[in-house]
């Protein structure tokens, strides 16, 4: 990621409750299909962003958790809330996905919500998989296809939003992965629509749209991003049959 793409995720989405759908329900539901876990287990979270999911997953485990982002300045407000919630079971360090360097088998959890994307489901799987201790649980939420027989508008914008990233997959080939990879599926559930994207996210995307379209007045750049992301919003209010987010529970074998 160039560095003023930077600045933009940092100024649109440092500004929301969080950096993309989900809740504290959903981490709840999530975290409540791993069995047997440690007391206190070590846990990696992956791409925290600004760490809503964070400090709830360090409240709910009580474990030790490494929390690892690209982005300094969300790493920081993530501290800030840690402060103000009286937090202390989180380091933060920035550090990225694809470069992970712990020693294997060091993690009783690695958590991401929204971000495995960026390197997609498949090099996500294969390679994490090293820093999970064996029987260990991978938790992660990612945007699917629901339906392939998507109108053409909603392909080509996919297609745009996916560009340079690696495809975008449906439930039947992630599952194929799961198995490949040698992991246990545990359990898999879809995001709420309402509460975990509405609410949450898409609802206070667009009330900053008219603040960020008059700052940015001068930056076709950003603007051209903004309209992005407005087109997201359009694009999900139309289509959310057809694609969504999903939360994968598995398990190392
Ligand atoms: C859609 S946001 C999700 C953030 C958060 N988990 C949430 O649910 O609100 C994706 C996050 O991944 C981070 N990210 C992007 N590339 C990364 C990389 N190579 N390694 C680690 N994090 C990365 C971004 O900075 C951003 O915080």
């Amino acid at each position: 990621m160039d560095e003023l793409t930077k600045q933009y995720f940092i100024d649109v989405f440092g500004s929301l409750p969080r950096c993309g759908p989900g809740s504290v329900e959903t981490t709840r539901r999530a975290y409540s299909c791993l069995k047997d876990v440690p007391a206190n287990p070590k846990i990696l979270d992956i791409g925290v962003g600004i760490g809503i999911s964070t400090i709830e997953l360090a409240k709910i485990s009580k474990g030790t958790i490494f929390a690892i982002d690209i982005i300094p300045e969300y790493l920081k407000r993530l501290k800030e809330k840690m402060d103000d919630e009286d937090v202390q079971n989180i380091t933060t360090l920035l550090m990225s996905m694809d470069d992970i360097t712990f020693p294997e088998d060091t993690f009783d959890i690695i958590w991401s919500e929204g971000s495995v994307f960026i390197i997609g489901i498949e090099r996500g799987l294969k390679n994490w998989k090293d820093f999970l201790k064996s029987g260990g649980y991978l938790a992660f939420s990612d945007m699917i296809w629901f339906n392939r027989n998507a109108p053409r508008a909603l392909k080509e914008y996919i297609d745009t939003e996916y560009e340079g990233l690696p495809k975008m997959l449906d439930n039947g080939q992630i599952l194929n992965l799961i198995k490949k990879h040698g992991y246990k599926l545990v359990a898999y559930f879809k995001l709420d629509e309402k509460r975990d994207w509405w609410d949450n996210f898409y609802i206070p995307l667009e009330k900053s749209i008219p603040y960020f379209r008059n700052k940015y007045k001068d930056n076709k750049k950003y603007l051209d991003m903004l309209e992005l992301n407005v087109k997201e919003i359009e694009n999900f209010r139309k289509y959310s049959d057809f694609y969504g987010y999903m939360f994968y529970i598995l398990q190392k074998k």
